[in-house]
């Protein structure tokens, strides 16, 4: 096979390797909604409009948060091959899938604090299982607040007064959502795929099956295939709840809030913890609202995260990283 396109003056296998760290991010029913093209004066990320999913984001809100999180991988990647990036968001005069535009900004040296996000890349995973009783120590969770501010966007951790207004409004959203013929079968479309399968959510990535007395992780991913609860092992009774903000609601904040939500999570990977998002709430707008008002009413919601101590849970298919590449 030919060797690996170049671009910023990085060799073949670290062009590969840059592409393959921005490929791991996260993102809604991985529907991986990123492409990339690659030349020596730019690396663009481009949105993958086949990728969209309308029914649970039709303004593809999250389609830029994900390809937000890609972006932050590939900031990391490039510093870690000794490349200062110097990124325009949403460049002017580009067409209309362009989201960021990456350009060789002279020599980097990774702070140690960014080589452990870089390294954490690979090891992040949506974890949708029970975390442990255990609390997250109060200065893991500065860290993870000063990571999202990092990123231009701001983090609240629900108080336990809002965490049953959160549940109500969890809950309705799932039964909304679900109530929904169309946002049935696109999330069947992308879930319990075969082993092999290079896309969507795979059945043993999907979690317990959720049970009606669970507070948060609502959304069967197994496609119905998810293995019944192992007796004792129920979700943790106080967990660590946040919600990832911007403080206006355009497509570039939707791109900083992105970076700063993968900050966030390969910040609580180095750190030893797990994840996992819940996004119904923040997907059907009369919840948005009612969350965007139980957090004072100025900032936006983006996406909330349950973080906690839990055991391993696999990793998630990726697509060939050939196929991620506009070639013209
Ligand atoms: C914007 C966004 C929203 C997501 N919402 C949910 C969600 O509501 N429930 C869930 O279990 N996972 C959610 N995920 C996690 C994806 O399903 C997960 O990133 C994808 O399957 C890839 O797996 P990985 O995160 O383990 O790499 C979301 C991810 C992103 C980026």
């Amino acid at each position: 096979m030919a060797s690996f396109p170049t671009a910023l003056g990085l060799s073949a296998e670290q062009t590969e390797d840059v592409v393959q760290q921005a490929g791991l991010a996260p993102s809604l029913h991985n529907s991986q909604p990123w492409r990339f093209r690659l030349s020596q004066q730019a690396i663009e990320l481009h949105s993958d409009p086949q990728r969209r999913l309308p029914a649970a984001d039709p303004a593809d809100r999250e389609l830029r948060l994900a390809c937000g999180a890609a972006l932050l991988n590939l900031r990391l990647a490039l510093e870690h091959f000794g490349v200062r990036p110097v990124v325009a968001l949403l460049p002017r005069l580009a067409g209309p899938t362009s989201l960021a535009e990456l350009r060789n900004g002279g020599q980097a040296k990774q702070a140690p604090e960014e080589l452990a996000l870089y390294q954490a890349i690979p090891k992040r995973r949506s974890n949708r299982r029970p975390f442990l009783e255990n609390p997250v120590p109060t200065a893991h969770r500065h860290a993870l607040a000063a990571a999202v501010r990092r990123e231009q966007s701001s983090l609240r951790v629900m108080t336990r007064p809002e965490l049953g207004s959160l549940e109500g409004l969890v809950h309705r959203a799932h039964r909304m959502q679900m109530a929904d013929g169309r946002f049935r079968d696109e999330l069947a479309k992308w879930t319990g795929r075969p082993k092999g399968a290079a896309e969507g959510v795979p059945a043993d990535a999907a979690g317990p099956l959720p049970e009606p007395q669970d507070q948060w992780v609502l959304r069967d991913f197994s496609g119905g295939q998810a293995r019944a609860r192992v007796p004792g092992k129920d979700f943790e009774s106080d967990p660590l709840l946040v919600v990832v903000c911007s403080n206006h609601d355009s497509r570039l904040d939707d791109l900083h809030a992105g970076q700063a939500m993968q900050r966030m999570l390969l910040t609580a990977t180095a750190l030893g913890l797990a994840s996992s998002l819940l996004s119904a709430v923040v997907e059907v707008e009369a919840t948005r609202d009612e969350l965007r008002q139980l957090l004072g009413g100025a900032l936006q919601p983006q996406a909330v995260v349950r973080i906690g101590y839990g055991s391993p849970a696999p990793a998630t298919p990726r697509r060939d990283l050939r196929e991620l590449l506009i070639d013209d």
